[in-house]
Formats: C-alpha cells, sequence, structure tokens
C-alpha cells in the first residue's frame, strides 16, 4: 500500500468532490483507480471537467494544438475539405466534434471555410458534443463570431443521440480519448493485478488486487502481450467503445482523431516501467492523482493498436497514422514561416505566427501527437496530411 500525501494539497483541494469519492470508497471498500479518475473528472457538479473554469490554453493547466493559433483548425479544415471532395462533395456533410473544448477548433474550421472555400462552407453541419456546460456556452459565444446566426451548428447531448449510420461527413476530435479515465494494471509474477484506491488513516491509499473485470484481461489477450514484469500501465477501455460508438454512428465518411500515444508494443514495452499517467495543473506535470482533487487534469497515452482493432469491428478502416508534425507539414504549415513584402501582417504578427507554428510542430511537444484517419464506404483515398507520414 502506498500513502500519498502533498503539502500544497489540502490549500486547493475540493472538498465536495473528495467526500463524494469517499463516500463511494467507503460504500465498496475499495474502488479501482478507473472510478476514482472518472468521479475527479467527471463528477456533475464537482469534476474537474464539470466546473466553470478555464482548463486549456495558456492561463490553464495545459496547452492544446487549437489554443496555440488558428493556423492549426485551417489545416484541420483545409484536410476535411479534400475528404468532402474525396467523397463526391456531398450536401449536407457534417461534422461531428466530440469533447470541443473552448470550442477554437470549430471556430477556425468554419471561419477558413466560410473565407477560403465557401462552396463547402455551404455544405457544412457543424455537430459539437460537450460534456461540460460552461464550455458550451463559450462554444456559443465564440461560433457567433463567424456566424451570428450559428446556422448549421447544433450540439449534441451525447454520442448515444446519433441514430446509427446516421452520419455522412467527418467524426474529428483532438485530445479527447487521452482524457477518458483508465484502469491502472501492474504485472506482478506474471500475473495481471489491477490498482484500487481505499481511503486509510485519513488519505488515500492505493493497492493492487485481482482485476475488477475480465475484460482486462481479455484486452492484453487479444493484443497476444503484457506490459513487462514489475511494470505499471494503463488501460482504456473506454476508448474501445468510443471508437465502436463512432464506427456505428458513421454512415459514410472519415474518422479523424489526434491524440498522444503509441502502438500497443512501444505503449507497453517491458522498459516503460511507470506507464503515461500524468497530472496537468497550471502547466506543472505529476504523478499524483491525489492531489489538487478536481482542480488537475489526469491524462494517459493511447493504445492505438488496440483502437484501430475496435474500429474494424465497426467497418472503420484506417488509411494512415502520422504524427501532428508531419501531418500540419503535409498540408503546407511551411507556407506560414514566409512573409510577403506586401503581406498584411505585421512584424509582431509574424514573429507570433512563426512561433505558432513551431509550437504545434515541436517533436518533443504537440508536433509528437499521433493522427490517425480511418474511413467507412469512401474507398481509400489519398488524403494529402498523409502524405509525409512514414512508410
Ligand atoms: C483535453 S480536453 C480537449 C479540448 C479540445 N478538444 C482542445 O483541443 O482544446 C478534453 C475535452 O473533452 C471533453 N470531454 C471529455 N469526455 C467527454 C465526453 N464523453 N463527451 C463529450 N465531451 C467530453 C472535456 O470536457 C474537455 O473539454
Amino acid at each position: 500500500m502506498r500513502p500519498y500525501e502533498n503539502e500544497f494539497a489540502s490549500a486547493t483541494e475540493n472538498e465536495e468532490l473528495k467526500a463524494a469519492i469517499r463516500e463511494r470508497v467507503a460504500a465498496e471498500g475499495r474502488i479501482p483507480f478507473r472510478q476514482f479518475m472518472a468521479i475527479a473528472l467527471y463528477h456533475p457538479q464537482h469534476g474537474y471537467y464539470s466546473s466553470p473554469r478555464q482548463r486549456m490554453g495558456r492561463h490553464g493547466d495545459y496547452l492544446t494544438s487549437p489554443e496555440v493559433n488558428p493556423i492549426f483548425g485551417s489545416l484541420v479544415a483545409k484536410q476535411i475539405r479534400q475528404m468532402w471532395q474525396a467523397m463526391g462533395e456531398p450536401q449536407p456533410f457534417t461534422i461531428v466534434e466530440m469533447g470541443a473544448g473552448s470550442g477554437l477548433l470549430a471556430r477556425d474550421i468554419l471561419a477558413w471555410a466560410s473565407r477560403r472555400a465557401p462552396e463547402f462552407f455551404q455544405a457544412l453541419e457543424y455537430r459539437l458534443i460537450e460534456v461540460n456546460e460552461w464550455l458550451v456556452e463559450n462554444q456559443r459565444r465564440l461560433l457567433r463570431q463567424v456566424d451570428p446566426s450559428l446556422a448549421g451548428v447544433s450540439w449534441l447531448p451525447s454520442l448515444e443521440d446519433t441514430a446509427p449510420e446516421s452520419v455522412r461527413g467527418c467524426f474529428l476530435s483532438n485530445e479527447l480519448i487521452d482524457s477518458f479515465p483508465v484502469h491502472r494494471v501492474a504485472v506482478r509474477d506474471g500475473q495481471l493485478h489491477e490498482l484500487y484506491v481505499e481511503w486509510q488513516e485519513e488519505r488515500f491509499m492505493e493497492s493492487l488486487g485481482p482485476p475488477s473485470t475480465p475484460l482486462l484481461q481479455e484486452y492484453f489477450d487479444r493484443l497476444g502481450l503484457l506490459p513487462g514484469e514489475g511494470c505499471s500501465a494503463e488501460v482504456n477501455l473506454e476508448a474501445l467503445e468510443w471508437m465502436k460508438a463512432v464506427g456505428r454512428a458513421l454512415g459514410r465518411g472519415f474518422v479523424l482523431g489526434f491524440d498522444y500515444g503509441y502502438p500497443a508494443e512501444e505503449l507497453y514495452a517491458p522498459w516503460r516501467r511507470d506507464g503515461t499517467f500524468l497530472c496537468f495543473h497550471r502547466h506543472n506535470p505529476s504523478t499524483d492523482p491525489y492531489a489538487r482533487l478536481g482542480h488537475q487534469d489526469m491524462t494517459s497515452h493511447v493504445d492505438f493498436t488496440s483502437l484501430i482493432q475496435a474500429g474494424r469491428e465497426q467497418g472503420l478502416e484506417p488509411l494512415g497514422i502520422t504524427s501532428q508534425g508531419r501531418f500540419l507539414a503535409a498540408l503546407g504549415i511551411a507556407a506560414g514561416l514566409e512573409r510577403q513584402a506586401d503581406s498584411e501582417l505585421s512584424l509582431e504578427e509574424y514573429y507570433a505566427r512563426r512561433r505558432a507554428v513551431t509550437e504545434l510542430i515541436d517533436t518533443a511537444g504537440l508536433g509528437r501527437i499521433k493522427v490517425l484517419i480511418q474511413a467507412k464506404g469512401v474507398g481509400q483515398p489519398k488524403l494529402q496530411g498523409l502524405e509525409e507520414s512514414e512508410p
């Protein structure tokens, strides 16, 4: 058993959230870490993702690509327009963005389309799915900047509100799956164990026990591997259910997703002793999920091998996987580095743009995010964003 203490924790903890988790632990004796993380992030009133506070961005806890600069959204829009063309320019063409956060990606896609590709813009229906009501209000405000009437834009309460095979277009998400609650597992004497959370001596403690669901062993059996002896790792079962739900909802079109992650062999490699689980508070990473309850993000890397397998079960064929750096390079991000003599950009704006480009493709940062594109019912079109992918 491992006690957790943090000298700054009590000053910034959300006591209501802590009480809610303690209640659940008291009722069950101990709870799988996944349950702890689900409550800490998504408790309807007190969870990290439920309360009204800026999470992403330079003034939040972590930086996502749409927060860096509108160039990101413009290039994603360019890629989605090519998908629309590859499908024969259907009307309507629906983008479903899930986990839309502050709404910047949606705004920048719609703004690019309205300025640069009016026919595509006319065909577009944009649907947003976001659990945080406060963020939904922000999104509404932001999207009115593009079109005050919000024509063609709507919000769905959840993915389950999408009828089977009803979407013709593109499912889009940026850093959504890596925010789902995960089971944490450990291998001891060749056996799979799961991490549980209990309340002892006035603090949260961790202990290992048998897996809370057979799905965990089945997960590794399907992959034909186990994390290394003595290693800890995360299993994101929700990501697989999400992928299948997306596959079911998509009638014809594409899935475009951006997330930190690796293929299973790399994610569960024997040298990765402590998995990839991390917390973020005001851009400071930590491995302590029990500190700053309700005030810090928790995240872990995605297993793309299992995600792709789950998609295939619902007819989603992978067209390719690449890094964000390569994806943006293939779509022409370098053009943002040139400044013509007659440019409308001031020198300050030009330098800000250069810094943003560097940040978005930095292989030690946002540039190493993986981009996975899957397709259903559209054949195997060659997409510009995948042109620079490694063989
Ligand atoms: C890491 S943030 C990324 C936000 C945004 N995509 C960006 O790039 O800035 C994850 C977002 O997904 C939302 N989210 C998490 N689980 C969700 C779910 N099941 N349905 C809808 N939104 C969800 C969170 O509220 C949060 O806004």
